[in-house]
């Protein structure tokens, strides 16, 4: 793998930036921006070749790649910006993560937030902003990523542009649907022996596009190295607020312990700021907001049909018998020894995920375990009912460019839960 030796350095500048951030007395609390945000983060694959936006957020790229280029510290360049996540999401070190837990949500939005001040700063232009990438509506890499001279390109890629994401990979109704904070954006994160959580939203589409697009967004040491990233998190951060917008029971924890957790990110200026989860939950006062919430509905309308009696199950079994990683599956639940039509919305179908692979040192607390959470149906509640007459089997999806012998699996030792609706 000709990008591992990038990774390693990644991960050892990281090393530096994690006692940076960790000498909380040298951070300044976040200061909110007041009153509304002037402009708005608008859809990329919406943008004509010329779009203003589209302009600064190439050329915002391109200055911080120059900046990388003539050294790798420069804390506004790319590279210091694409390690940052790395220390964060490639790491089995429990305190550091932000996956697998519902910092995941907060964390990535914090993220982007700074990435667009570095942004505006690097080409003086306080009006730029991070542009979003809604696959729901256009389910393939825009054509302004690609482009041999184009600071959006990445070469390392495996889609071109005219491969088309699997609808099931991106099919937010479930994610919508989520009755509760927990299984939209999982579990707290206390104690190692807890287990390590995924909302819906990441262990799925999030996880889903970032393995189907392949190469550097394909791992989490090398995707923020990907100027799809940030776009591609901007509509996941999108959801968070189109989920929200749903009101009744469909709101952010209030656990105190969660709003008060804060995260550390150096400024456009280089200072450091301490910013507690409670002052990431407004995107203006972070300085942005969204030209729309709107997603485009994805599932066959038969399917939505009977969604109203759905639940939500939170599945968990040993991540050794999982063969490879990455590892993009449909999941099926159906009656013990039934035929399984292995197609995305057969009957026995209960959703789609892609199991990232886990950093293989320090604590190793995340390669013991596979958790996820799956809406699916009356029957299908029914037979996790009697454990003994049913059975959990997982079908890898072959993708562009990856090397998957279609072999389904039939997953022991799994614990299934219902998770309540409230
Ligand atoms: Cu920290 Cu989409 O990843």
């Amino acid at each position: 793998m000709k990008s591992s030796r990038r990774h390693c350095l990644a991960l050892l500048s990281a090393a530096s930036w994690a006692q940076t951030n960790h000498s909380a007395h040298h951070a300044i609390p976040f200061e909110a921006s007041t009153g509304p945000a002037p402009h708005a983060r608008r859809d990329i694959a919406a943008m004509k070749a010329d779009d203003p936006q589209l302009e600064m957020f190439r050329a915002a790229v391109r200055e911080m790649k120059r900046r990388s280029a003539a050294n790798k510290l420069d804390p506004l360049g790319w590279y210091q910006n694409a390690v940052l996540h790395a220390m964060f999401c490639a790491t089995n070190d429990f305190d550091l993560q932000v996956h697998y837990c519902n910092y995941f949500l907060p964390w990535h939005r914090a993220y982007l937030a700074f990435l667009e001040r570095k942004m505006r700063a690097v080409i003086s232009e306080p009006s730029l902003c991070l542009p979003y990438w809604d696959w729901t509506a256009t389910p393939r890499i825009p054509e302004h990523f690609f482009g041999d001279r184009n600071p959006l390109w990445d070469s390392t890629r495996l889609q071109s542009p005219s491969s088309h994401l699997p609808a099931d990979f991106i099919d937010v109704g479930p994610v919508l649907r989520a009755p509760t904070f927990r299984v939209f954006a999982g579990f707290p994160k206390r104690g190692a022996s807890d287990p390590q959580v995924e909302g819906i939203l990441e262990q799925g589409a999030h996880n889903n596009t970032h393995n189907w697009i392949g190469g550097n967004m394909a791992g989490f040491p090398s995707a923020g190295f990907d100027p799809m990233f940030g776009t591609h998190h901007g509509n996941v951060d999108r959801l968070w607020e189109a989920w929200l917008r749903q009101g009744s029971k469909r709101q952010n924890s209030t656990d105190p312990a969660w709003l008060d957790y804060a995260f550390y990110f150096h400024d456009e200026s280089g200072r450091m700021v301490r910013i507690p989860i409670r002052d990431i939950l407004n995107t203006e006062s972070l300085g942005y907001r969204y030209d729309s919430l709107d997603f485009t509905s994805i599932a066959p309308a038969s399917k939505k049909a009977d969604k109203s009696k759905r639940s939500y199950v939170h599945i968990r079994f040993p991540r050794n018998q999982v063969p490879a990683h990455p590892y993009c599956a449909r999941v099926f639940i159906a009656a013990k020894g039934q035929d399984i039509a292995y197609e995305a919305w057969s009957p026995e179908y209960a959703g789609t995920v892609t199991l990232l692979p886990v950093a293989d040192h320090n604590s190793g607390y995340l390669d013991e375990w596979v958790s996820m959470i799956l809406e699916i149906g009356a029957e299908q509640a029914e037979l996790i009912r009697t454990p003994a007459s049913s059975q959990l089997v997982m079908a890898p999806v072959s993708l562009r460019g990856r090397q998957t012998p279609f072999t389904p699996l039939k997953v022991q030792q799994a614990s299934l839960e219902i998770l309540p609706d409230a």
